[in-house]
């Protein structure tokens, strides 16, 4: 069985990972050593089987001695030991959650469902370095990965509404946090029926504006608010997050020579881990959308079409609904005015199943087959 080694384990992404793996009995199929930064020679997590104790996630020995490295340690990880391993000559499969590498040259981006041939090239060509994609990029392609495969993207133009847990998870405790004391501060107004809407709203906007308002890992408040920024500013005007939906979707097709034209707007709203996409699609050309529906639904099987209905849309196109799920919903599909080859849609997923977690599991099982 093939030494797979594991980084990151305990955190937010990583313990995403670990529960679809222990799900899915990924274990059953390997030997899993996992790696510390903290606490090497401690035990391992219960996964049902015996593992050694943890190994220093610093070592390049220790971790030359594996098949495989799954990380979902961070990026400043990789850029530390990633070189070190790989100058080490080590030529085992690195599997990574972060950032760091996926635009290099040595490394695809996975999304099996997607790209499995570019994934495939990739292993019988012997690359070596697989890394996760960013999460509105692989959701946007989870959910309308059929309109590309069939050539009908001309360009597109998604609006994000980004959640918290893409800033990580201490954001996600103090929006909970923020959230609270909004309420806090006008409780007793808001349940006293004679009490004046517009007195409640002074109060929250003050209130909002003030130092009392939990803020230590968000720049600006979230809770009540939304911020239409998202990760460093580019010389472009676009904000990073914005930069990479082009050059990764592009990267993760295979046709970086001929990129498709995709740019918008990222906007952080106060969703917990399900990150909502508002695409305008321009089409190659006019298809009916009954056509349409059939080509998105048929691509992949966690694509679920939602119908443009008010109460179907209202019930299941939201975070509330997808979060903790693999499903991809895709709805408010209609052709816009500006003509017939025109699309709009919106699709939800969750950010750390499909935006993280779940290709790193699913690279490893293709390295098993
Ligand atoms: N950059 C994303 C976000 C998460 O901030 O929502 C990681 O892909």
């Amino acid at each position: 069985m093939k030494k797979v080694g594991l980084i990151g384990w305990r955190g937010m992404v990583g313990s995403v990972l670990m529960g679809r793996m222990q799900e899915e009995r990924d274990f059953d199929h390997i030997d899993p050593v996992f790696f510390t930064t903290s606490n090497v020679g401690g035990k391992g997590p219960d996964i049902g089987k015996d593992v050694p104790p943890l190994k220093d996630a610093n070592s390049v020995d220790e971790l030359k001695a594996m098949d495989v490295i799954i990380t979902c340690q961070g990026g400043d990880y990789t850029k530390e030991v990633y070189p070190k391993l790989r100058a080490a000559g080590w030529t085992g499969y690195w599997i990574d959650a972060a950032s760091a590498l996926r635009m290099k040259d040595e490394a695809i981006i996975i999304l099996d469902p997607v790209n499995k041939h570019v994934i495939q090239d990739g292993i019988a060509k012997g690359v070596k370095t697989y890394v996760g994609g960013n999460c509105t990029v692989s959701l946007m392609l989870m959910a309308i990965g059929g309109l590309f495969e069939a050539g009908l993207i001309e360009w597109i133009t998604p609006m994000t509404y980004q959640a918290a847990s893409g800033a990580g998870a201490r954001n996600m405790r103090e929006l909970i946090q923020q959230m609270g004391a909004v309420h806090a501060e006008v409780a007793h107004l808001v349940s006293d029926p004679a009490s004046a809407i517009l007195e409640i709203d002074r109060k929250v906007a003050e209130f909002i504006r003030s130092d009392e308002y939990p803020l230590e890992a968000w720049p600006v408040p979230l809770a009540g608010n939304l911020i239409p920024w998202i990760d460093v500013q580019l010389e472009s005007g676009q904000s990073k997050e914005e930069w990479k939906a082009q050059v990764e979707c592009n990267k993760i097709l295979g046709r970086s020579a001929n990129p498709v034209p995709i740019d918008g707007l990222c906007v952080r709203v106060g969703a917990m881990r399900c990150h909502s996409q508002a695409l305008t699609i321009k089409m190659t050309k006019d298809v009916p959308l009954d056509e349409i529906h059939g080509i998105i639904a048929a691509h992949n099987q966690w694509v679920k079409v939602v119908p443009n209905d008010r109460e179907i849309t209202m019930k299941e196109l939201t975070p509330a609904a997808v979060t903790g799920t693999l499903t991809v919903p895709v709805g408010r599909m209609r052709k816009l005015n500006m003509g017939p080859e025109y699309l709009t849609a919106f699709t939800v997923g969750d950010q750390l199943l499909w935006g993280a977690a779940e290709p790193l599991r699913r690279m490893l099982r293709i390295l098993l087959e």
